[in-house]
C-alpha cells in the first residue's frame, strides 16, 4: 500500500489559510473567496470563438472565472471530434502534462461514450449511460499522479440527461471548516480514505491507495481534494468524526447548496476545472434521432495557469516578530 505524501495539517505552513491553527489567515481567505464566488452556473460561462486559438482576452476571461470557482465553462462553436484541438485548448491554459490512465485512448484523452459489452472499457461507469456519483478525478491515483485539473468537452450530447454538477472543493472545505474544523482535521489524516487494490483476473492493475481527503500542495500551497461518494470499495477510517464528515458531505450533495452549479453541456461546450468535485446524471441516447453522447475527457497533473492560491488572494505577509 502507498500513502499520499502531501501535507497533513501538522505540516501545512503556518501562514497558510488551510492551516487549521491559523484562524486569521483562514478568515482573510474566506472573506475574499465568498466575495468573488459566482452566484450561478451562468456566471461560469465564457464565450470563445476558436478553442484551438484563443485570443488573449478569452484566455484572461477563462482564467479569471476559474480562479474564482476552480471551474469555468467555455461555450464555442467547435464541436470538434479532433482530439488535437482539445489538447491545444488545454495547452493554452498551461495544461500540458496529461495523465495516460488505463482508459485514455493512447493519446491521454478519453472518448467517453456508451461502449458495448465486451469492450475494454466494460465495467467502467463513465462508459455507460448510468449516473456518476460525486468525486474528484484520480482519487485512486498514486501520489505522483495527482490530478490537479481536468477538461471535459462535449462533442455531441444525449437525447436527454447527462447533466453535470460541479462544486468547488474549496467551498466544501469552507463550509465544513465553518461547521466543525475537527471534521476537516480528520479528513487531512493520511490514512482516512483507502481505495483497495484493483486486481483483474489475478493481475494487479493498481495498488491500494491510502491518503487524505484534503491536502495542501507542498510547492504551490493549493488545496487538493481526493474524494468519491461511492461506498462500495472504499474504506473509511473507523472514527466517529470521520463518519460525521462523510455524512456532512452526503447531506450537502443530497440537499443541494447555492454553491453547487448544475449545467448540461451542449456540443462545443466544455468544463475546465482544477479538479473540483463533480458528478453526472444518467442519460438516454436516441439512435433514430442520431443523438449519442460523446465527451472528451483530459486529466492533467498541472493546474490551470494563473489560478494558484498566491496569485489570486491577498493573504497578508508573515508578520513575524523579528
Ligand atoms: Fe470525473
Amino acid at each position: 500500500m502507498t500513502t499520499v505524501s502531501q501535507f497533513n495539517n501538522r505540516e501545512v505552513p503556518q501562514h497558510s489559510p488551510f492551516n487549521l491553527d491559523n484562524d486569521q489567515a483562514y478568515r482573510l481567505w474566506r472573506e475574499q473567496k465568498l466575495a468573488q464566488y459566482p452566484g450561478s452556473a451562468q456566471e461560469l460561462i465564457v464565450n470563445v470563438d476558436n478553442i484551438s486559438a484563443l485570443s488573449s482576452d478569452e484566455q484572461a476571461a477563462l482564467t479569471r472565472v476559474c480562479a474564482k470557482a476552480n471551474s469555468v465553462i467555455y461555450r464555442s462553436q467547435t464541436a470538434t471530434a479532433d482530439k488535437r484541438v482539445i489538447r491545444a485548448l488545454g495547452e493554452q491554459l498551461g495544461l500540458r502534462h496529461l495523465d495516460e490512465n488505463i482508459c485514455a485512448d493512447g493519446d491521454g484523452i478519453s472518448g467517453l461514450q456508451v461502449m458495448p459489452a465486451g469492450s475494454r472499457h466494460e465495467g467502467y461507469i463513465p462508459y455507460t449511460d448510468r449516473p456518476i456519483n460525486w468525486h474528484t478525478d484520480g482519487y485512486y491515483n498514486m501520489p505522483e499522479h495527482t490530478i490537479r485539473a481536468m477538461l471535459l468537452h462535449c462533442v455531441s450530447d444525449a437525447a436527454s440527461g447527462g447533466d453535470n454538477a460541479i462544486m468547488d472543493h474549496e467551498m466544501l472545505y469552507l463550509l465544513m471548516r465553518d461547521q466543525d474544523p475537527d471534521m476537516v482535521r480528520a479528513l487531512m489524516e493520511t490514512d482516512v480514505m483507502t481505495i483497495p487494490a484493483n486486481i483483474e483476473n489475478g493481475v494487479l492493475i493498481r495498488q491500494a491507495q491510502s491518503g487524505p481527503v484534503f491536502s495542501v500542495d507542498p510547492v504551490s500551497g493549493n488545496l487538493h481534494m481526493r474524494y468519491t461518494a461511492r461506498t462500495r470499495s472504499i474504506e473509511w477510517k473507523d472514527k466517529d468524526i470521520v463518519r460525521q464528515a462523510t455524512v456532512f458531505m452526503q447531506d450537502l450533495f443530497k440537499q443541494g447548496h447555492e454553491t453547487i452549479f448544475q449545467y448540461r453541456l451542449g456540443p462545443g461546450e466544455g468544463i475546465i476545472s482544477n479538479n473540483a468535485l463533480h458528478n453526472r446524471s444518467a442519460f438516454v441516447n436516441d439512435d433514430a434521432a442520431n443523438k449519442h453522447r460523446l465527451f472528451y475527457r483530459a486529466r492533467y497533473f498541472d493546474r490551470v495557469r494563473g489560478t494558484d492560491l498566491q496569485q489570486i488572494y491577498r493573504l497578508g505577509e508573515s508578520t513575524c516578530c523579528g
